[in-house]
């Protein structure tokens, strides 16, 4: 009776000694994250949070990630903006506990964070960050395509577990800062010329293909004859209303764009076309859903152009396309050098993300009547 009094108690210290609290794991590794344990602890409100918190997992950059960031403009709005540091914070712990074997289990996932702030997301639920597995490790993509890679995984705690990664995660940013950052400024001018810009940066829930300046130089001589609605109609065929559709969740079929006209989406050797473009960048975080970069501008008026799988690059869509010189739209577009800084901060260029995870765990067919919310038609009658 004594001997197993003694042997449950040594058990129970045991499972205490793996389970530190949130104070006891922040205080063993200073080494590594005592910059994040100065910034939690300034927000006693997200400390209290943390450390309260049951079934979560903290991505936790390192200080060398946060020595990146001095004197950059991320690192003025998180001194000099709690509100923004809270939701920056927030956007940091996913909710749910996710070991690296939960992780690992999938080439790609979409997690829940504790991102859920209307001045921060425009999602349904909380704002989402992307798992990802290359080499058997873990990274994590946040907004405009930035990738984290985890240094140091499962350091478990009371409340769950905490991976150690090596460059902030990104806030999603609006359609407008995106393109900017990643000098998609020909999709920008387009949008601006069409009159468009506020409607798709507020608009919740849209999924948006974003041709590359390159896609719009191909059609070049024929942007100028085109008037402001037909422009919209171009521009809104490009985007997915009411549905937020990650390239984990891309699988073969039709799918309704708010222009009216469907779109054909095709999984061919783990490259994504819709039409006749490839995905060349895919799983962009912007804070109203997610865009994908793609290498042809699309026609409303041409939904069975064929991808060619052995092209470099789509032959444009439009009948009689040829290029000019330069980029069309793109007059007056600086891409400012504060916005390029913050997109490649962690060292990543939004357009050269890995290849798309496409077709893989695909769950069902994209739906076209699940596609259009209230946001869609509000959005609809401005297109
Ligand atoms: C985590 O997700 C669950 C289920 O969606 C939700 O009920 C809960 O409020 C979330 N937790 C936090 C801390 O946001
Ligand atoms: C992680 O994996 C374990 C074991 O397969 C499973 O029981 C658990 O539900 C998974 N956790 C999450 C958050 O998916
Ligand atoms: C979300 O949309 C609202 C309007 O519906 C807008 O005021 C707000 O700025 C948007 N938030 C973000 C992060 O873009
Ligand atoms: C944390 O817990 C998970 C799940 O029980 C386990 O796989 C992992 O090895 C633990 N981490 C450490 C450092 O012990
Ligand atoms: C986009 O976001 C930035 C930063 O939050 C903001 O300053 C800007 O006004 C937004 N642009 C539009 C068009 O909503
Ligand atoms: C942005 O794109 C334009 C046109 O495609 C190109 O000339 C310019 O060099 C790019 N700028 C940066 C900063 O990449
Ligand atoms: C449709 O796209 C193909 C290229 O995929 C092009 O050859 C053809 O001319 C286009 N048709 C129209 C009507 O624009």
């Amino acid at each position: 009776m004594q001997l197993r009094h003694l042997t449950l108690l040594a058990a129970a210290k045991a499972v205490a000694a793996q389970a530190p609290t949130l104070a006891e794991v922040l205080a063993a590794q200073s080494e590594t994250l005592s910059s994040l344990t100065t910034w939690v602890q300034s927000q006693q409100a997200v400390y209290s949070l943390l450390a309260g918190a049951e079934d979560i997992t903290i991505l936790a950059p390192s200080n060398k990630a946060f020595e990146e960031l001095a004197n950059s403009p991320l690192a003025s709005q998180l001194t000099s903006d709690p509100n923004f540091l809270t939701a920056f914070l927030s956007y940091h712990v996913l909710n749910g506990t996710y070991y690296a074997s939960n992780l690992t289990s999938s080439p790609q996932l979409v997690l829940p964070t504790l991102l859920d702030l209307a001045n921060y997301e425009n999602v349904t639920g909380p704002q989402k960050v992307i798992s990802r597995v290359s080499d058997g490790g873990v990274s994590f993509l946040s907004g405009g395509g930035s990738l984290s890679t985890v240094q140091t995984a499962n350091v478990n705690y009371t409340g769950g577990t905490i991976h150690v990664i090596d460059s902030v995660l990104n806030l999603p940013a609006n359609v407008t800062n995106t393109l900017l950052a990643a000098n998609l400024t020909a999709t920008l001018g387009a949008v601006r010329q069409a009159g468009v810009e506020d409607v798709l940066n507020t608009t919740p829930d849209l999924t948006v293909f974003v041709p590359t300046n390159d896609a719009f130089a191909a059609i070049g001589n024929l942007v100028s004859g085109l008037t402001a609605e037909q422009l919209g109609g171009i521009l809104g065929y490009h985007v997915i209303p009411g549905k937020v559709v990650y390239s984990s969740d891309i699988a073969d079929g039709s799918v309704a764009t708010l222009e009216g006209s469907n779109l054909n989406i095709r999984v061919q050797d783990g490259n994504v076309f819709v039409n006749s473009a490839k995905v060349i960048a895919a799983d962009i975080l912007i804070a109203n859903g997610v865009a994908h970069v793609i290498d042809g501008v699309l026609n409303p008026d041409n939904a069975s152009a064929q991808p060619n799988p052995t092209a470099s690059t789509a032959s444009p869509a439009f009948s009689g396309a040829s290029s000019t010189d330069g980029v069309p739209f793109t007059s007056g577009i600086a891409v400012p050098p504060a916005a390029t800084a913050s997109a490649t901060s962690s060292g990543s260029s939004p357009v050269s993300t890995e290849p798309v995870a496409g077709g893989q765990g695909k769950v069902a067919a994209i739906g076209a009547a699940a596609l259009f919310g209230a946001g869609a038609v509000a959005l609809m009658n401005q297109l």
